[in-house]
C-alpha cells in the first residue's frame, strides 16, 4: 500500500494546470456505447476511476486506444456483452452509467449494484424512476440491477430530489427513446452540461442542460465525435484552498471561472485573493483568514466535494465556523483525522462547529474517501512537521498525479510504498469508490 508524506510550512507558489473533470469523464466514457461509430475523447484525467472505465468499455468488447497523454481512441461498434460484473462496479460507483447508456442503446443492461460507500446511504431508486419512466422493466437480484425493454419512449420525469447521477442516467437512456422526454428538477452541475454537450456533439437532440427542466428530443442515430472533457471544477477548487492554506500565491490554468463562482465567493469571504481570467485563476493570501459559515448544496450552491477542503481551511482561520452538510449523511468522517492534527471541531449530525485555532501539526491519518483524502493533503501541507497519509488509494481515484502537482509549486510531498500490514488492508480493488 502507497501512503503520502508531507512535510507542512512550504508556501504553494507558481502555476498548475488542472485536468479534465472525473464526473464528467466517468460518464462521457460510458455514453460512447451509443455511438454507432468510433469516437475520440480528449482532456481524459488519467486517475483510476477513469481507467477502470475503460476497462469495462474493452471487457464489453469495445476496441479503446490510448492516442495521447489525455485522449482516447474508442469504437463501441464490436460491443458484444451487456453487462458491468460486481468485481468492477465495487471499485467504481460510477459504473450505474453504464445502465443508463447500455439501455439507450440495446434496450437492456445489466449491472452490479456499486455497494456500500463512505458517504452514506448511495441508493439509486430515481435512476430506476427514470428507467422505468421510459419503458424499462428493472429486476434487483444477487446485486444485480437487470433492465429491459421492449423499445424506450419519451416521457416526463420528475426527480423527488436533485440527483447527478439519475439526471445523467435519464439523458443516456433517452437520447434515443422515441419522442420527447422531459427531466424535471434536474441537476444543474457542469458535469451534467458536459455529457449532454458531449451526447448533442454526437448528434443529440438535448435542451436545457444545466437548468432544473432538460428536454431531449429522441434520435435514431448517434455518429462519432471529437469532444474534450472540461476542467475539474473540484481539483480547481482543491487547489484554490490549498494554495489558501499555505497564504500562497498560484496561477491556477484550464479552469471555467464560473464554474468555480461558489468556491470564489466563500474564499474571498474567508479572505483569500482571487483575480479572474478568461481560462484561469490566481490565488493568494496576503492577510488573515477569518471564519465563514458553509451550507453545501447541488449546483450552482457550494458543492458537497468541497467541503472536507474548505473545513479544513477554516481549521487554520480565526473564529468558530460552522459548516451545514446537505448532501450526504456521512461526510463528516474526515473530522477524526483532522482531530488527531488538532483541530477543533464538534460535530452534531449534518453540522459541524469548527474553532479556528490557526494552527495544525503533522500527524499520522487515513483517507477515508476522495474528497477527505485531498483535504488531509492540505491539512499535511499547512501544518507544523509530517504527516502521513494512509488509503491514498481513495485519492488517487479521482486526481490526476497531485502530488507531482504539488511538488511542482513547493510542497514537500512524496508517495511512500509500505508493505501491507495486515492481509485485511483492503487494496484499490475492493473499496468502493464515491
Ligand atoms: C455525484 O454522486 C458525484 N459522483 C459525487 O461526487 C457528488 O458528491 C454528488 O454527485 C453530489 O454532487 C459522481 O459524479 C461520480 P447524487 P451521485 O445522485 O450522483 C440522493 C466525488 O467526490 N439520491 O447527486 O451518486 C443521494 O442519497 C463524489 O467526486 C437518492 O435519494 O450523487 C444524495 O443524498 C462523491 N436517490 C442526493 O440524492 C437516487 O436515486 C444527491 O445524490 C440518487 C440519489
Amino acid at each position: 500500500m502507497d501512503k503520502f508524506v508531507v512535510k507542512g510550512g512550504r508556501r504553494l507558489e507558481g502555476e498548475v494546470t488542472i485536468s479534465g473533470a472525473k464526473n464528467a469523464a466517468v460518464a462521457i466514457l460510458p455514453a460512447v456505447i451509443l455511438s454507432d461509430e468510433p469516437c475520440v475523447v480528449e482532456n481524459v484525467p488519467y486517475i483510476s476511476d477513469v481507467r477502470i472505465c475503460i476497462h469495462i468499455l474493452e471487457e464489453m468488447g469495445a476496441q479503446v486506444e490510448k492516442i495521447g497523454k489525455d485522449a482516447y481512441r474508442i469504437d463501441p461498434t464490436t460491443i458484444s456483452k451487456y453487462c458491468v460484473p460486481y468485481e468492477y462496479a465495487r471499485k467504481m460507483r460510477a459504473s450505474y452509467y453504464f445502465l443508463g447508456a447500455l439501455l439507450g442503446k440495446f434496450n437492456k443492461a445489466r449491472v452490479s449494484m456499486p455497494g456500500g460507500c463512505p458517504l452514506g446511504d448511495r441508493p439509486i431508486d430515481q435512476h430506476l424512476k427514470a428507467f422505468t419512466a421510459l419503458g424499462a422493466e428493472y429486476t434487483l437480484s444477487q446485486g444485480m440491477v437487470d433492465l429491459v425493454a421492449d423499445k424506450l419512449t419519451g416521457n416526463q420525469i420528475f426527480f423527488d430530489v436533485v440527483t447527478v447521477g439519475a439526471t445523467m442516467n435519464a439523458m443516456l437512456a433517452a437520447v434515443k427513446a422515441e419522442g420527447l422526454t422531459i427531466i424535471e428538477n434536474a441537476a444543474k452541475e457542469p458535469h451534467i452540461v458536459d455529457l449532454a454537450n458531449f451526447l448533442n456533439s454526437m448528434g443529440a437532440n438535448i435542451m436545457g442542460a444545466g437548468t432544473d427542466v432538460i428536454k431531449i428530443r429522441g434520435v435514431e442515430h448517434l455518429h462519432g465525435t471529437t469532444y474534450a472533457v472540461i476542467p475539474d471544477q473540484i481539483e480547481a477548487g482543491t487547489f484554490m484552498v490549498a494554495v489558501a492554506a499555505t497564504k500562497g500565491d498560484v496561477l491556477i490554468k484550464n479552469v471555467i471561472p464560473k464554474h468555480l463562482e461558489s468556491i470564489t465567493k466563500k474564499l474571498e469571504k474567508i479572505g483569500v485573493n482571487i483575480e479572474q481570467f478568461d481560462d484561469s485563476i490566481r490565488v493568494w493570501v496576503d492577510g488573515p483568514l477569518v471564519k465563514t459559515n458553509v451550507k453545501t448544496a447541488p449546483h450552482p450552491g457550494f458543492p458537497t466535494d468541497m467541503q472536507s477542503q474548505i473545513a479544513t481551511l477554516l481549521c487554520l482561520a480565526q473564529g468558530t465556523s460552522i459548516i451545514t452538510e446537505n448532501i450526504w449523511e456521512q461526510r463528516f468522517r474526515y473530522v477524526d483525522e483532522l482531530r488527531r492534527m488538532g483541530a477543533d471541531i464538534t460535530v452534531n449530525g449534518k453540522v459541524a462547529l469548527i474553532e479556528g485555532t490557526g494552527k495544525l501539526m503533522g500527524a499520522p491519518v487515513k483517507a477515508c474517501d476522495l474528497r477527505a483524502g485531498a483535504a488531509l493533503i492540505i491539512a499535511g501541507l499547512a501544518a507544523s512537521g509530517v504527516t502521513e497519509i494512509e488509503d491514498i488509494y481513495h485519492i488517487e481515484r479521482g486526481y490526476d498525479c497531485m502530488e507531482g502537482k504539488l511538488r511542482a509549486l513547493g510542497a514537500d510531498i512524496e508517495k511512500v510504498s509500505v508493505p501491507d500490514k495486515t492481509e485485511e488492508t483492503k487494496s484499490d480493488s475492493t473499496k468502493a469508490a464515491v
